[in-house]
This record gives C-alpha cells, structure tokens and sequence, in this order.
C-alpha cells in the first residue's frame, strides 16, 4: 500500500512537472521551464479541501472524488457501470464521467451552433449527459443532495457541516465574513468554489498525452505508424468517422483537441439490464420494464419530456457527446456504462445495424441451435432467425431519432430524418471498418491519456508500435 502511495506521489509530481509547463495554451510546453508550483484562489483552495471532503456527505463516508478520482483522470477508480452511492443501498443510474477539459464546455441551448462552422444548428452544451446543469457551480449542488450519490439531507445540512470544518475560516476570507449568514448564499458559494477549482487547477486540464505533445510540440512526442494510422482514420469521413462528432478542432471558447462537439446524439447504446447474459452490473432502475433513460428527454431533465411514451419526441434518447482525452484509463462507457472494453464500444459503433444479434436480445422465434457470436460481443450467442429487439433501450416511438451517420449507417441521404432517407446499414452487410482498422483506432485513443513520458528507446514490442 505505501508503494502505491508513494508511486503515486512520484507520478503527481512528474505530472505536475509536464503540467506546469503548459499553462492554458499547450502550444506553450514548447521548452517551457517548470515554474513555481500553481498557486490558486482563494475560492479554488475552498474547493479542493471540498472536492476531497467526505463530511458533506449524508453518511460521512463520500466525497466527490470518490467518483472523480484524481488517479483516474477525475473519473471513476473501478470498472463498474454506475456507482454505490453514499448510503450504500442506492445505486445510481448513469455512468460517471471523467472531470478533465470540462471547463469550456458552453452552456447548453436547444439551438447551439456547431463548432466546425458546416452542421446546422442542434443541441448543445451544458454538464451532465444530457446538459441539465448549465454551469459547474450548479452542478455541483446535484451529486452533494442526490439521494443516490452523495445524499446530504438538505443544503443546511451541507452548509452545516463546511461552517463546522477545518475550512470555514479560508471560506470566510474567499466569500466575505458574512457567508454563513445565509444558507443559500454559503450553498452557492461552495458551487462557485468547485467550479473554480475544475476551472483553474491544473490537473484538471494537464494537456499532457503523447497526443499534445505530438500535437503542439513534434519533438519527442512522435505517434507510432499504428497510432498515425489510427489518427487518420479518426478523421476520415467516410470509414470512421469519429471527429465528425468526437470534433478536434477549435470550439468557441478556443481550445482545440478536446475530442467533443457538445452536441447531441442518439447512438442506442443497448439497455444494460439483466437480458445481457452474466451481465456484470446491470443498472436496478432497468428492472422496471416502464423505465428508460433518453437523455435530453428525461427523466432527469424534463423541459423536453414527451406528452406520452408513445408521442414521438426529437430530443429522445439523446446523449452529449463526451470528451475522450483519457478514455484509455475507463473501465465502463457510454451513458450506461453498459460496455466494458475499447474493443466493444468500437465494434458497436462497427456492427450495431449489420449484426445487431450481436448487442440486443433476440426473441424466442428462432429455429434450431445457438451460435457463438465473436468474444466481444455483448449477447454471447444469438438464434438463427430470431427477432432482434433493436434499439432495446428506447421506445419504438422513439427509435427515429437513432443515429445513421458514418460508421454506424451509410451516411447516404444526408440528414437522418425518415423524410430526407435514412440509410441504416442492412443485416448482414458489411460493416465500416476492418478488424486492423479498429486496432488501430484503438491504439490513436490510447495517445489521448495525460501523463505521457518519452522514453529515450521507444518500444519495439505490442500491437501499436508497429
Ligand atoms: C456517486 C458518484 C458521484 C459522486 C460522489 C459525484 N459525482 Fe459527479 N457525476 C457522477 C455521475 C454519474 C455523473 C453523470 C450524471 C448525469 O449525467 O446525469 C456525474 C457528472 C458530473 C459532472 C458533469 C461532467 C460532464 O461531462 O458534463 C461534474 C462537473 C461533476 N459530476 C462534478 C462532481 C462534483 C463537484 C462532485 C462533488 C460535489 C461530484 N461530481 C460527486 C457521479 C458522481
Ligand atoms: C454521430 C456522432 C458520433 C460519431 C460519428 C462517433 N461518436 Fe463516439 N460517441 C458519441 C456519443 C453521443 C457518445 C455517447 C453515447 C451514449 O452514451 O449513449 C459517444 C461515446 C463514445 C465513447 C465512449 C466514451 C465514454 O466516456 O464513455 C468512445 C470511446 C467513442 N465514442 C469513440 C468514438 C470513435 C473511436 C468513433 C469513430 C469510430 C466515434 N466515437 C464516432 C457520438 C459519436
């Protein structure tokens, strides 16, 4: 345990070191000396001693990097799908987040413009999966009166309990001697000073990864001829296709590489309930076959509910598209953390129209035996014949919104409305990409982890030196 500890301390601090260099512009790690160690605000030192502070919690026993752990690039320290919340009964039904490069996202809009210029307008921004906290100060009051994540029984109580702690005095100083004098007011406060936290602390956006330093400064930061394949194809329009959502360009806030555009999409990540054979944690709320997470459309969010679960609604199952600077260091993604491998979110992207057997539940009108379907597959075998119930996580009502763009359909007939012709990928066809393909997109994710060191001889050896 010490040498973890200690392993640890030394990673920090060589972090710290490539972070140090690079301020707010990564271009400026081109032979920047490591400076002073960063000095933060008042309100960003109040947020740090929070963000660590398990007494906010309702049982004493959750903090906020408990989810977010700063070891796992503020994302969660296991593979399960969705996390024990503080009173340990209660389990909740998305997905953690990693919490790097979050801090220019844009505030959400039902009409936010796209940042490559060309996409017409969509929906866009905001924190969260589907955008219902608009800044990162209101997002913190979410997770801190969730009764399944961190459970405080009111604002009072978490107001309470910083007025009581070793912090009340610096939180005095960052936000007047009067603070506590008003519940909301102190509660508002402790929202702006996580948020200047997230926003100001470097390790929040360290810029670090093989891929910066290949990016903004060529000199010892090279990709590998598998990783160069990978990023081309992460560009490529017409076979992956990634960066037409995952967009690497400028945003508006101008930082570039972040992987994300912000809007919205309806991928039809498969429900991850218990029709998944040996299904390692399927999400308790999906036990209620009435039950579903669409997104922009609810239930969490509800400007946007439809009038009946059957009146087709455009904003249904819709999902942000997240960031994937560190997504390599994830042991579950997608907004259920249904899948548990880079292998299986890159094949579902690949072959949920061509073999959807191979992610959803068939029905018992099959004839004659199982067969096996490949390794990474979610559903192990699949029936000849057998109805596949497509899309299992969204209503049928709702099934128009899914996505057809490149990789996942054809990508003909433009917009994916039913009127301008979708062009799903038929059963059986052939999918996007190749096998080689997906390895290689694999081993470009890879460069996006922060905390990348050049090595003076570079390895020979593994699938993506090559
Ligand atoms: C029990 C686990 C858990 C704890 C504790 C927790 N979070 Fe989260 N966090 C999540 C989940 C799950 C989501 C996604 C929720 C959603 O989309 O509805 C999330 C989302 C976020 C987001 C939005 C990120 C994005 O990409 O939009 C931020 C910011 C955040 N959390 C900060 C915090 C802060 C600050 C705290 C402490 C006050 C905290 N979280 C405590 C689980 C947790
Ligand atoms: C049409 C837009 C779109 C395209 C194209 C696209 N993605 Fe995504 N991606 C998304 C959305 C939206 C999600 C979240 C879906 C959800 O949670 O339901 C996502 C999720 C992911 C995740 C999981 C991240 C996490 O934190 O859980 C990975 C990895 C990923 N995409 C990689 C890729 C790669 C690689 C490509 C190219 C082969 C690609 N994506 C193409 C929109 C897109």
């Amino acid at each position: 345990m010490e040498k973890t500890v200690a392993l640890g301390m030394v990673l920090a601090a060589a972090l710290w070191a490539l972070a140090a260099c690079n301020s707010t512009d990564p271009a400026a790690a081109k032979g920047a000396v490591a400076a002073r160690p960063q000095v933060l605000s008042l309100p960003a030192q109040v947020g740090q001693l929070a963000f660590f502070d398990k007494r906010l919690s309702g049982g004493g026993n959750m903090s906020c990097a408990s989810c977010h752990d700063p070891q796992y690039a503020y994302g969660p320290p296991n593979s399960i799908s969705v996390q024990l919340g503080s009173d340990i009964a209660q389990t909740g039904a998305r997905a953690v987040p990693s919490l790097r490069y979050r801090e220019s996202t844009p505030a959400y809009d039902d009409n936010a413009p796209n940042p490559d210029g060309v996409t017409s307008e969509s929906p866009g921004g905001g924190f969260m999966w589907d955008g219902r906290a608009a800044t990162m100060a209101a997002q913190a009051a979410l997770p801190l009166l969730n009764p399944v994540e961190m459970n405080a029984a009111s604002k009072e109580a978490v107001v309470k309990a910083v007025r009581e702690g070793s912090y009340a005095a610096l939180f005095q100083q960052a936000f007047g001697a009067q603070v506590f004098d008003d519940t909301d007011q102190a509660f508002d406060a402790l929202g702006k000073a996580i948020q200047a936290l997230e926003t100001e602390d470097l390790s929040f956006h360290p810029y670090s990864s093989k891929y910066d330093l290949y990016v903004f400064n060529k000199i010892g930061g090279a990709l590998t001829p598998a990783e160069r394949r990978g990023e081309v194809l992460f560009h490529s329009s017409g076979v992956a296709n990634c960066s037409g959502c995952h967009y690497t360009g400028a945003n508006f806030n101008g930082n570039t590489g972040l992987m994300s555009d912000f809007t919205y999409q309806a991928l039809a990540a498969p429900r991850n309930d218990r029709s998944i054979p040996n299904n390692p944690d399927p999400i308790p709320a999906n036990d209620d076959p009435k039950y579903f997470d669409m997104g922009l459309c609810g239930p969490f969010r509800t400007d946007h509910m439809p009038a009946t679960p059957d009146t087709a609604n455009p904003y249904c199952g819709m999902f942000k598209v997240p960031v994937l600077r560190n997504v390599a260091t994830r042991g579950s993604f997608f907004h259920n953390g249904v899948f548990h491998s880079m292998e299986q979110v890159l094949n579902f992207y690949n072959t949920r129209d061509t073999h959807p057997e191979y992610w959803y539940p068939g029905d018992k009108d099959g004839q004659g035996a199982p067969q096996a379907n490949p390794a990474w597959a979610l559903q192990p075998t699949a029936v000849p014949g057998a109805t596949v119930r497509k899309y299992n996580d969204l209503p049928r009502a709702q099934q128009g919104n899914v996505d057809e763009e490149v990789p996942l359909g054809t990508g003909e007939g433009g917009d994916k409305t039913a009127a301008s012709g979708t062009r799903p990928r038929a059963p059986g066809s052939a999918p996007a990409m190749t096998a080689e393909q997906i390895a290689d997109l694999t081993c470009f994710l890879g460069t996006l982890s922060d905390g990348y060191q050049p090595t003076a001889t570079p390895a020979t050896s593994g699938r993506c030196t090559k």
